[in-house]
């Protein structure tokens, strides 16, 4: 390089960058430790759950290779391994039975629920776990949509008055942070203000804020049977609400509002396919971000590991640690107990 720099009678400033080798700080697995920006740790992870009703029962999820759907015994014992691993958050979501859904979503507020009833369970069990619920009324819903209907259309402020009975249930019966995955207009104000009117001054809100209507849902909803349902009348999709994938500038002005109606956490979701999004809202706002590496995430990388087309823990790991490179404090993963397990060891 420096005969190089000679030959062509180079100036100082261009043989610097000609002896400058980024590859330097590449030379062994010491160096690069002292120069790594992200660190991954399980500190970062939020396992989500499925719940059914029953008991000593696990139903396995097709198209999420690991992960199970469990009675609430079972949950709980899951629980503990993974606050064991140092998972110390849940996500909870409930399949409850075709016979307690209607389109008011009032199960989700039964007081003896199975979402309350695993709440309490968990908080009983292990006290310091991090329990959030979801809060929306799609498993609750005839039609799978995550609001009331109202003449075939997804009625905004009725299902707000739904969510805040949701989220005071889901406080009562001892949940940490309520977590709203709905996008309803006007909905974190009005969880906020249910909340503190309740006394429950201390439940965080964590805002699903720029959630997108996504094809990579689908796992997810097979796993609670929650799918908007083929009906002439209702529409098949959450288009009306979960915001279009084309649109960023517009997630900016859903997470400002979030923020503003008093949500304590951002969330982004989907995850990989949306880290434009994360970073540009790390950019714009100081609170804690969370992003959603969700269901199809999930079994995309599962499908390739299974085939023996990608190093699974590799690519988990990576996967995880992109996400946090792009912005977000927290990470929703089904792989959480994976990861931390290989972090742990
Ligand atoms: C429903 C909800 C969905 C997810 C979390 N909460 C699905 C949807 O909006 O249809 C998806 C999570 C995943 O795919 O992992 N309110």
């Amino acid at each position: 390089i420096s005969k190089f720099a000679t030959k062509y009678n180079t100036n100082f400033k261009i043989i610097m960058i000609i002896y400058s080798r980024n590859r330097r700080l590449r030379t062994n697995a010491s160096i690069r430790s002292l120069v790594q920006e992200t660190v991954l740790t399980v500190n970062d992870f939020v396992m989500p759950v499925f719940v059914m009703e029953g008991e000593n029962k696990e139903e396995p999820i097709p198209s999420m290779p690991g992960i199970y759907r469990r009675s609430v015994d079972l949950t709980v014992k899951e629980c503990k391994e993974l606050f064991s691993l140092g998972v110390k958050a849940v996500n909870l979501y409930m399949k409850v039975s075709g016979n307690l859904k209607d389109n008011t979503g009032k199960e989700a507020w039964n007081k003896n629920g199975l979402m309350q009833n695993t709440i309490k369970a968990i908080k009983d069990a292990v006290p310091e776990m991090v329990v959030m619920p979801d809060v929306a009324l799609d498993p609750y819903s005839i039609y799978g949509h995550d609001g009331i209907i109202t003449n075939g259309k997804v009625d905004n402020d009725a299902t707000n008055e739904a969510l805040v009975k949701m989220s005071v249930s889901h406080a009562e019966a001892g949940a940490d942070i309520v977590a709203p995955s709905d996008m309803m207009d006007g909905r974190v104000a009005a969880i906020r203000t249910g909340l503190e009117e309740s006394g429950f001054t201390d439940v965080g809100i964590l805002s699903y804020a720029a959630k997108y209507a996504s094809s990579f849902y689908g796992p997810f909803r097979s796993a609670l049977d929650s799918a908007p349902k083929e009906n002439v009348d209702i529409p098949k999709d959450k288009k009306t609400y979960q915001m279009d994938f084309h649109n960023a500038r517009e997630a900016m002005d859903e997470v400002m509002k979030d923020v503003a109606e008093g949500a304590d956490i951002i969330m982004i979701k989907p995850g990989l396919p949306y880290l434009d999004i994360v970073s540009q809202v790390r950019a714009q706002i100081d609170l804690p971000i969370a992003v959603y590496n969700v269901s199809g995430e999930y079994a995309m990388l599962k499908a390739a590991a299974q085939n023996g087309w990608l190093d699974n823990d590799k690519a988990i790991i990576e996967s995880l640690t992109c996400i946090k490179r792009a912005g977000a404090d927290m990470i929703f993963t089904y792989a959480a107990k994976e990861a931390a397990m290989l972090l742990n060891n």
